[in-house]
């Protein structure tokens, strides 16, 4: 009783919460959820004439075997053939039924993705994402990781790659699941419908911390995204205060920056998240742990102990430098 509580209240919390196939953000989402409808419906009647039909045939049988008469007997088997032709014509009619919604659900996903506006490359790593804004104009490009910001009503063509093992990417509230795989180019459509909150997982199983793979994706006004946008060009900010620069020096000069990146500082590593406005983001580690300085200075001191396994290796550091790196990346909005 008490975890059939607990599943119906997982259940029901799944219904309303930023991961939610049932969601309808996206016009992908919503073109699945109608499909979805109607395979349901379609699929319940049948169900329930097979149990109908089950329930009348036991309940003849019985009768049926109470009295030997020929005359009777006939009358039962053209009544049969009848139900035999009918159900066969049934099941043809619901089967091109379900076809031709899906042909066109097809179409209107194919439709939606025709002219996008906006143009992104995920890489899928374990266990992060690498997010990059293409843009034709080289000085309009970006980069960042583990988040995704989108403008409502503009449909994007996102480019998928992996760096190491099979991901897929999925935001259930917007679209169905891609994979991402190594030495090939995969790619999805996006067009949400409706600005909000939403949380992106890898959707394949690629290694202990799969789970702890997630994406940060934000709906929102055009304005709002060109903000956004325009924010995260702008290269990483400066120091502010001694402790700051001594923050800025260890990351930039010692063992962070040879896999991180910071645009405008020596910074330059290219196997790990980008961190140029990494405090701008909502969470760490890839949606491990919400962004604030009390998981900030428990990711930074022990990362393996966070997220056991991932590829960040816990690096041993003085008190002194572990509050002046948690200062300066905290900075980094
Ligand atoms: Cu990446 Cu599961």
């Amino acid at each position: 009783m008490r975890r059939g509580g607990s599943l119906l209240s997982l259940f029901l919390a799944s219904c309303t919460g930023v991961q939610n196939v049932l969601g309808g953000q996206g016009a992908e989402d919503t073109n699945f959820i109608r499909l979805f409808t109607v395979f349901m419906v379609v699929c319940t009647v049948m169900y329930l004439i097979v149990v109908a039909a089950l329930v009348i045939a036991v309940w003849r049988k019985r009768t049926a075997a109470l009295s030997v008469d020929d005359r009777k007997h006939h009358e039962t088997s053209t009544a049969a053939r009848r139900a035999l032709v009918a159900w066969t014509a049934l099941i043809t009619v619901g089967l091109v039924g379900l076809t031709i919604a899906s042909f066109f659900t097809d179409r209107s996903n194919a439709a939606n993705g025709s002219r996008p506006q906006l143009s992104l490359t995920v890489t899928a790593n374990q266990w992060w994402w690498d997010v990059e804004y293409n843009s034709p104009d080289a000085s309009r490009t970006l980069r960042t990781a583990n988040e995704i910001h989108l403008p409502v009503g503009v449909p994007a063509q996102v480019t998928l790659k992996s760096n190491d093992v099979i991901h897929s990417f999925w935001i259930p509230n917007l679209a169905g699941k891609q994979d991402l795989i190594p030495g090939r180019v995969t790619d999805a459509q996006l067009l949400p419908n409706k600005m909000g909150l939403f949380r992106g997982q890898c959707a394949e199983f690629c290694g202990v911390q799969h789970a702890q793979m997630a994406l940060d994706v934000t709906v929102e006004s055009k304005t709002d995204f060109d903000r956004w946008y325009a924010a995260q060009l702008e290269p990483a900010r400066s120091p502010t205060n001694p402790l700051q620069l001594a923050g800025y020096r260890y990351v930039t000069t010692r063992e962070c920056g040879s896999c991180h990146a910071i645009a405008g500082t020596p910074a330059g590593g290219q196997v790990a998240p980008d961190l140029t406005h990494f405090a701008s983001r909502r969470s760490i580690a890839a949606g491990a742990l919400p962004m604030n300085r009390g998981n900030l200075y428990g990711w930074v001191a022990d990362p393996q102990s966070q997220k056991p396994g991932n590829h960040m290796p816990t690096v041993g550091l003085a008190s002194n430098d572990l509050h002046a790196i948690v200062a300066y990346l905290e900075a980094l909005k």
